[in-house]
């Protein structure tokens, strides 16, 4: 797969595809990335790429003719302009992009572009947050290794991105490495005895509970019919499955203020 970022800081793209997972998947050829400097494509001897916008607002804006000079080579790609205004960006969303053979991101910068590239280009926007940053390059990384992450190869463990928050529609269990005791905080008994069908049935109880008490609002939109779906309608399973973890467990998992919650399901 590969992802184009079209912007006018290169190097803030072109450094942090060295690091982590992206940057092996690079170097291990699952995916490619092209950084195109948007100056190129600028006409006048200071190679500008933004103008005063109409009916004397603050700001300057990225102007179409340069804009859409980088785009028209990058028309048979899927093109997406990270904006604020842009549908939230999910790992839903991030699954479905990848499914394509190339992306282009168009970096905005400055108070953003000329409406009309989105509207010429019939381009989607994607968000990823409420809130403001200064340029579209974060927003782009972030998205392209959101999409990178489900290219099969790129992780080397699929099963990581399958046990991940999300995949399932909710959040991921949580997690712990050695030592068994730390600051008096426990591993729970179950995640260190070996039996992987009961450690899975505990990080499925443990990650609704999780859930519940961080993210309520993903617990409405589970399938009823999926396995997790079917744990979650089970409430009194669920409160008994809470009550018969030892102080210690609740404590670890950060669980042991939960009961008004629990009561009011
Ligand atoms: C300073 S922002 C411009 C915001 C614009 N004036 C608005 O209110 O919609 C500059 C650029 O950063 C990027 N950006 C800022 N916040 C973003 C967000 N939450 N999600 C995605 N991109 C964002 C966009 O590419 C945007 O064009």
């Amino acid at each position: 797969m590969l992802f184009n970022f079209l912007t006018i800081f290169p190097e803030l793209i072109t450094e942090s595809l060295n690091y982590g997972v992206v940057g092996q998947a690079i170097k291990n050829k699952y995916i490619s990335c092209s950084v195109i400097q948007l100056r190129e494509f600028a006409s006048d001897k200071h190679r500008s790429v933004d103008d005063k916008p109409f009916g004397g607002f603050d700001g300057m804006l990225m102007k179409p003719e340069v804009l859409g000079k980088a785009l028209e080579a990058k028309r048979h790609t899927k093109i997406l302009f990270p904006s604020p205004q842009g549908k939230p960006l999910t790992q839903t969303k991030a699954k479905e992009l990848a499914a394509h053979d190339e992306i282009t991101f168009l970096c905005g910068r400055y108070a953003g572009i000329d409406q009309r590239i989105l509207v010429h280009y019939a381009i989607e926007e994607i968000s990823i947050g409420d809130y403001v940053v200064s340029g579209g390059e974060w927003p782009s990384l972030i998205i392209m290794d959101a999409v990178a992450r489900h290219i099969p190869g790129v992780l080397g463990n699929q099963v990581s991105l399958d046990a991940d928050s999300f995949s399932n529609g909710i959040l991921e269990s949580p997690a712990f490495t050695r030592p068994q005791v730390w600051n008096d905080l426990k591993v729970p008994e179950i995640i260190v005895g070996g039996d992987h069908a009961k450690i899975k049935n505990f990080n499925e109880w443990m990650s609704l509970l999780v859930t519940l008490k961080k993210r309520p609002d993903l617990l409405e939109n589970l399938d009823p019919k999926s396995p997790l779906g079917q744990k979650w309608q089970n409430k009194s399973k669920l409160k008994e499955f809470y009550n018969q973890l030892s102080i210690e467990d609740k404590k670890s998992c950060a669980l042991d203020t939960m009961e008004t919650l629990l009561n009011e399901i």
